[in-house]
């Protein structure tokens, strides 16, 4: 990828994920209520500061959903938020539960951490499905959690509110521990929230960790802040948040700028998450529009939620030969399904963040592609 952007043979990169880079996320004004004086004054605290702490669970209040600050904790990322989860959770060796398909970085963030990864399927039937046999089959002695993204990336499944159940039903009494990264529940499309469950914050029968942050809320990534909120049975959320405490101690990695910002930040949501919104629904619309006008050839999986899009494609050529003819005659980036580990051969994935204009010429050059 960094080869064909480098040989300039990107025409429209629909791989583009970094909403700062497709004329979307918080502006100028936004990043430079980092510049107050109040950020001057260094007074570390492990689960970061009181106020940001209560700015979390005012942003799920107005969700509708009830949080305890003391609940909350504060890291530097959604991907740190991991890596102190299975420092917490598991011993060298042991084992975490986790969505395929899904997104490539857990590979990465658990081999960090001596930790092996237990892949469970999701399957497209109408919708996405977690298939729960296949998951339970999975778990062994060594299992410690079950991870799961929720909107899922790339697939946008929500999991439905009987799924959800059953799911804790298997942790509480396997003894695992649940691990949802909602980083995209913000961005639910309309009329997808029937018979989804919205979020896993809220009475909890196994312990849980919801984990967000301001790289998708605030489409800010580099502000470096993300959250995680501790929930389940009192006894076992306080032991867990005594002992992430050590361990956000020993690292104290949040800024001090950005946490004494938050309550401005989050504040200011509403606009960002709008536009960014606006700019997915639109951009899905006209890629359907095109895939259609192609005859149908292929088709968008249906999403819930989220910033992409799953092609389904015809297979009469495998994934990286559509990859290579797309780049090499179109000028198009896309992402192979095999990256974010689809269950077959015969799927794309593209962002549906990039400015308009560009993402229409594109998903036309696709579709006439394909056909
Ligand atoms: C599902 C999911 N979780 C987490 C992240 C990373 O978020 P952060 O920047 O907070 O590490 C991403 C980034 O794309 C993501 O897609």
């Amino acid at each position: 990828m960094d080869r064909a952007r480098r040989d300039g043979l990107v025409r429209v990169d629909l791989s583009e994920a970094n909403p700062t880079r497709c004329g979307l996320g918080g502006d100028a004004a936004l990043v430079s209520a980092l510049g107050h004086a109040r950020g001057a004054v260094y007074d570390p605290s492990p689960k970061g500061h009181a106020e940001a702490r209560r700015a979390v669970a005012a942003y799920y209040a107005e969700r509708g959903l009830t949080v305890d600050p003391e609940q909350v904790l504060l890291t530097a990322s959604t991907s740190e938020a991991y890596g102190w989860l299975f420092k917490l959770l598991c011993d060298p060796g042991d084992a975490v539960l986790v969505p395929e398909p899904s997104y490539p970085l857990f590979e990465l963030l658990a081999r960090l951490e001596a930790v092996q990864l237990l892949p469970y399927p999701l399957r497209i039937e109408e919708d996405w499905r977690v298939d729960l046999d296949a998951l339970e089959r999975s778990v062994d002695e060594r299992t410690r959690a079950l991870l799961l993204v929720h909107p899922n990336n790339p697939t946008g499944s929500l999991v439905r509110v009987d799924e959800a159940t059953q799911l804790e039903t298997i942790a509480e009494r396997r003894g695992l521990s649940l691990v949802v990264d909602e980083v995209f529940g913000d961005y639910v499309w309309p009329g997808r929230a029937s018979g989804r469950l919205a979020s896993f914050v809220g009475p909890r029968r196994a312990l849980t960790f919801v984990l967000s942050g301001l790289s998708k809320v605030l489409a800010l990534p580099q502000l470096k802040l993300g959250w995680m909120v501790v929930l389940g049975p009192q006894a076992e959320r306080d032991e867990a948040l005594r002992r992430l405490e050590v361990v956000a101690d020993t690292y104290l990695s949040v800024g001090t700028p950005v946490q004494r910002a938050l309550p401005e930040l989050l504040a200011a949501r509403a606009d960002v998450q709008r536009r960014i919104l606006d700019r997915v629904l639109g951009n899905a619309r006209v890629l359907d529009e095109a895939l259609s006008a192609a005859g149908g050839v292929a088709r968008r999986l249906p999403a819930d939620a989220g910033w992409y899009a799953v092609i389904e494609v015809p297979r009469t050529e495998n994934e990286d030969a559509w990859v290579l003819r797309l780049l090499a005659e179109d000028g198009l980036l896309v992402h192979p399904g095999w990256f974010f580990d689809m269950p077959r051969d015969g799927f794309l994935v593209i962002s549906l963040l990039p400015e308009p204009e560009p993402f229409a010429a594109a998903a036309r050059a696709l579709a006439e592609r394909l056909r």
